[in-house]
């Protein structure tokens, strides 16, 4: 049988993945599902636990749970280890949100100076557990859920040997499932040409039973008649021209680049309001927990879906299905672009539709994005690279080169100010500094 690890598996979104494996269980024989946490989560690690254990059961899978706060001795022997760890819980993305707001600078948890500091929270420990998986389980495939996914990806590029690492996130098959609704027709008739970098990816090409329908889809989209986005994003509209003449289908966290202005304003509305996402989403957990603590409960509640992390284990178990059956289709992930895409460095991680093949993804040629999308997408791999870059070194200067490199800050001084601010407030958390 197989064995997976998942690090950080005192989520709130383990459930989510246990469905997944259930429902997979004939094609993808799990024997040990090892859910790994650290102290300050075994709480959360033993109550996901026992819901995970009478998930199980109710199925009547043979699938073994153990839970552990050992690492090392989770992952010996393991075939695949899926990482969706957040360092310093949601604490520390409340001040990645709350700290740049206070100098009108978007506050979010993947982007701008938010993004910079999760993935300088993030990387070290990243490549920790990559130095634990070429001791203790060489041939494992890392499916890396952490955010930023891309920068994390990046970084086990740049500052490791590792290279059976694949970046994944909800987005692509969230975008999908948002064109089959709006032409209400099943997701299964529906295919997108995916490129870009993660939580900057575009959809290329839409096509409908084979049929390019891109065009019908941005005036939906335009017009008012369907919208598109997360429960985690707010969803303010588009520009009908400028979408248009992009011709190309952005992903909702390019609202954050592209009406950087309007989503400012409402981050700072809602903040004062009802608090920011990591706000919302930590009352959310508090009842997510409440409800899993319930013995009779035996499956993933709806609540969830209140989540921005919507098909994650679809996306996780089709992955991982594929890589263990050599299904050779076709899904979008986070991989080394070896030249997919052309303005983007070869050796550099893109999110973009590959092939999945027991070898790992091998990533489809897209030849170039266009050319109004291209400066963006290069902008946020130079800031991935510096900021990876930074995250292994602690160096201060790479760091504040990071942060005034990143589009959504405006200026060098105002750089500082919310850099410095900010290495105070994640010290704990930022041993290399
Ligand atoms: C989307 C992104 C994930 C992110 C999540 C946040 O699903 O793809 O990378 O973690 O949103 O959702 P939350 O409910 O935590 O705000
Ligand atoms: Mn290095
Ligand atoms: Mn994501």
């Amino acid at each position: 049988g197989i064995k997976i690890v998942t690090i950080g598996g005192g989520s709130s979104y383990t459930p989510e993945l246990i469905e997944g494996f259930i429902k997979r269980y004939d094609s993808l024989p799990i024997s040990e599902l090892w859910l790994v946490d650290i102290p300050e989560g075994e709480d959360k690690l033993n109550t996901v636990g026992a819901l995970a254990q009478r998930m199980v059961e109710e199925a009547g899978v043979p699938m073994k749970i153990h839970l552990t706060l050992d690492r090392k001795e989770a992952l010996k022997g393991a075939d695949f280890v899926t990482t969706q760890f957040r360092v310093g819980l949601l604490d520390a993305r409340a001040k990645d949100e709350r700290i740049p707001l206070k100098y009108n600078v978007i506050g979010q948890e993947t982007n701008g100076p938010g993004g910079l500091f999760k993935g300088l929270r993030t990387i070290p420990v990243i490549l920790d557990i990559v130095q634990d998986m070429e001791e203790l389980c060489p041939n494992a495939w890392l499916i890396n859920f952490t955010n930023p996914a891309g920068m994390v990806t990046e970084a086990i590029y740049r500052h490791s040997n590792w290279r059976k690492v694949v970046g994944l996130c909800n987005v692509p098959v969230g975008m999908k499932m948002g064109v089959a609704q709006m032409l209400d027709v099943d997701a299964d008739r529906v295919h997108i040409d995916f490129a870009g970098l993660n939580h900057m990816v575009y959809g290329l090409n839409i096509y409908l039973d084979g049929e390019n329908v891109t065009e019908t889809v941005i005036k939906k989209l335009t017009s008012g008649e369907a919208s598109m986005t997360m429960s985690n994003i707010m969803d303010l509209g588009w520009q009908p021209e400028f979408l248009q003449s992009l011709g190309v289908l952005p992903c909702p966290y390019h609202r954050y680049y592209y009406q950087t202005g309007r989503m400012l304003e409402k981050e700072l509305e809602e903040a004062a309001d009802k608090g920011t996402r990591a706000e919302v989403v930590q009352a959310l957990e508090n009842d997510l927990f409440e409800l899993y603590k319930d013995e009779n409960l035996r499956g993933k509640p709806e609540q969830l879906e209140k989540r921005g992390g919507a098909y994650y284990s679809d996306a996780a178990c089709n992955l991982i299905d594929s890589l263990y059956n050599d299904r050779k289709d076709i899904q979008p992930v986070n991989t080394m672009n070896n030249g997919a895409i052309a303005s983007i460095p070869n050796d550099s991680a893109v999110e973009v539709n590959c092939v999945i093949t027991k070898d790992g993804p091998k990533p489809l040629a897209v030849g170039d994005l266009p050319v109004a999308t291209r400066g963006l997408v290069q902008e946020i791999k130079s800031f991935e690279r510096v900021a990876s870059e930074a995250a292994v070194t602690g160096d201060y200067k790479t760091g504040l080169l990071a942060m005034t490199i990143n589009p959504l800050v405006p200026s060098d001084h105002v750089a500082k100010e919310i850099f410095d601010e900010m290495l105070e407030a994640h010290k704990d958390y930022l041993p290399q500094f």
